[in-house]
């Protein structure tokens, strides 16, 4: 996302205009070479360079504890590009040896000092190959355990240091990954260490959900049509359904997930990040801090839920043994590094009220959960019935509400459910859908989030990250329930097989305020 103008605000939580177009020369240095580096980083990064997205000159260099050299390093990222590329692309040869002249491994410990040192020739040698003042990105694909300890260490060592000015060259920019912090504390915390280090405007908290294309065009659905806009409010929203459901289990992940449980993991980030894009007012411009006031504005006008209503506002849900797929997968807490007793949820209903003049009174219902029947991200916007039918209709007739559906993932699209007259003498109705797709329009979406993210921040443009006032006002959203139900043991879990769409909590929480779980 480019933004092409930009408004006043304090240097500290200031974003720059972005240089539009390609980026500028600069190295990407990231520490660690787990997961995100196989998975997302390297396949984002060779498709970039395919597209011709990325600068003529950059190089990459990977900071991490194994000793490998170079060539045994680029010899894993080809495996795992063979991997990983989408769609089971195959690994062009020729594009292969183009893009990994530009990988490096510097090996080390991120406690070390020494590190640094042999990171510093390293990006000497590397600097060398590159135009002079050429930009620097650091990545953090690291446990969260150690970014302070990265963070002062990168700070001391003075190979990232702080550029107050966000139009000094050469650049240099940090990207953090979520979790960013467990609790409003330890993100406070975790935010002075980085401000210690960094001006804010070189800070990129990344939250992969704003990278993907449909939650982009969330901004551009919104304000760039004037039909939508004048009906989103609380005279004609009944309330707003918001769906992450994923049919993978926690996998390899026991022992993060035993920690995080399902509020931190995805309510603090990337629901949170949904409801105020859905939610937020037209900023003033289209620039990175106007439209993060705006989302940070909406999450601090959500209603603190109290102890005494949490069963109000919120459910929760573990799941048991189930098929998925035709295929039996094992419960929650069969899954390796996870408590046989576990009480981690890894499903969650919550009722969010705005109080503004907007929102008030127009419930938000956010899910998230594991092992669903089917990966699905959508939003759904329910209007109000008609207040009053002068159709005849049978007594047990049930008019569906109008229902403004976005796709987030997958059949990526949007859709809008009204009613219509079937054809025939007499006046039968029947819901029907008027429906955009991305596929049909544009062809499959193939840019992973992760690429529009690591290009914006090449670029400067922070509008798809979180400041940190933004993760702070999550952080003080989810907290108290987080608070609450971690001294609750559930005697009641598992309370949802694998494969289903929740518990049945779920249902008669929704039902109380007059509403229906979508099946998406
Ligand atoms: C991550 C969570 O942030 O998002 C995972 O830690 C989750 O638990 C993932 O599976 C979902 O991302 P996506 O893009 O597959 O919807």
């Amino acid at each position: 996302m480019t933004a092409r103008a930009s408004v006043a605000v304090p240097e500290e939580v200031s974003a720059p205009t972005p240089e539009l177009g390609r980026p500028e020369p600069c190295t990407l240095i990231i520490f660690g070479a787990g997961d995100l580096l196989h998975r997302k980083l390297m396949p984002s990064l060779f498709h970039l360079m395919g597209d011709g997205l990325l600068p003529d000159e950059f190089a990459v260099v990977t900071v991490a504890r194994e000793g490998l050299d170079d060539e045994t390093f680029r010899a894993r990222v080809a495996d795992a590009l063979k991997t990983f590329l989408p769609n089971g692309t195959v690994l062009d040869p020729q594009a292969w040896s183009r893009f990994k002249q530009h990988l490096h491994y510097v090996s080390g410990e991120l406690g070390d000092p020494a590190t640094y040192d042999t990171l510093r020739e390293r990006l000497a040698e590397t600097d060398a190959r590159l135009p002079g003042g050429s930009g620097r990105l650091f990545y953090l694909a690291i446990p969260p355990s150690l970014y302070v300890q990265a963070i002062n260490r990168l700070a001391e060592s003075g190979i990232a240091p702080r550029v107050p000015d966000p139009k000094q060259r050469p650049w240099v920019r940090i990207i953090i990954e979520k979790p960013f912090g467990r609790s409003l504390g330890s993100a406070g915390a975790l935010n002075a260490c980085v401000r210690r280090a960094f001006a804010e405007h070189q800070v990129y908290r990344i939250d992969h959900y704003l990278g993907k294309e449909t939650v982009q065009n969330l901004l551009v659905f919104r304000f760039a049509n004037s039909i939508f806009e004048p009906v989103c409010n609380r005279q004609h929203v009944h309330h707003v359904q918001i769906t992450v459901a994923e049919s993978v289990g926690v996998e390899h992940r026991g022992k993060y997930y035993e920690e995080a449980g399902v509020v931190r993991d995805m309510f603090q980030n990337h629901l949170l990040q949904l409801l105020t894009m859905v939610a937020m007012e037209p900023p003033v411009t289209f620039s990175a801090d106007a439209v993060r006031d705006e989302k940070v504005k909406v999450l601090r006008a959500i209603r603190p839920v109290t102890p005494a209503v949490m069963h109000d506002y919120s459910v929760r849900g573990q799941y048991g043994p189930g098929v998925i797929n035709g295929k039996p997968v094992p419960g929650y807490r069969s899954e390796p590094n996870v408590a046989p007793d576990s009480g981690t949820a890894t499903y969650c209903a919550i009722r969010f009220m705005i109080d503004n003049w907007r929102w008030h009174d127009v419930p938000f219902y956010l899910r998230s959960g594991k092992r669903m029947p089917r990966r699905v991200s959508e939003i759904a916007i329910q209007f109000r019935k008609p207040p009053h039918m002068m159709f005849p209709l049978p007594e047990d007739h049930v008019i569906e509400p109008n229902t403004l559906a976005i796709r987030v993932q997958p059949k990526e699209g949007i859709s809008l459910r009204f009613e219509v007259k079937m054809p025939g003498v007499d006046v039968t109705m029947a819901p029907v859908d008027m429906d955009f797709s991305y596929a049909e329009a544009f062809g499959e979406l193939d840019h992973d989030a992760y690429e529009t993210l690591l290009i914006d921040c090449m670029l400067g443009d922070a509008t798809l990250f979180t400041r940190s006032d933004e993760v702070e006002a999550a952080w003080s959203v989810v907290d108290p329930i987080i608070d609450y139900w971690a001294n609750k043991y559930p005697d009641h879990f598992p309370n949802y097989p694998a494969g289903s769409w929740g518990p049945a909590v779920a249902d008669e929480f929704i039902a109380r305020e007059g509403a229906k779980w979508r099946e998406p």
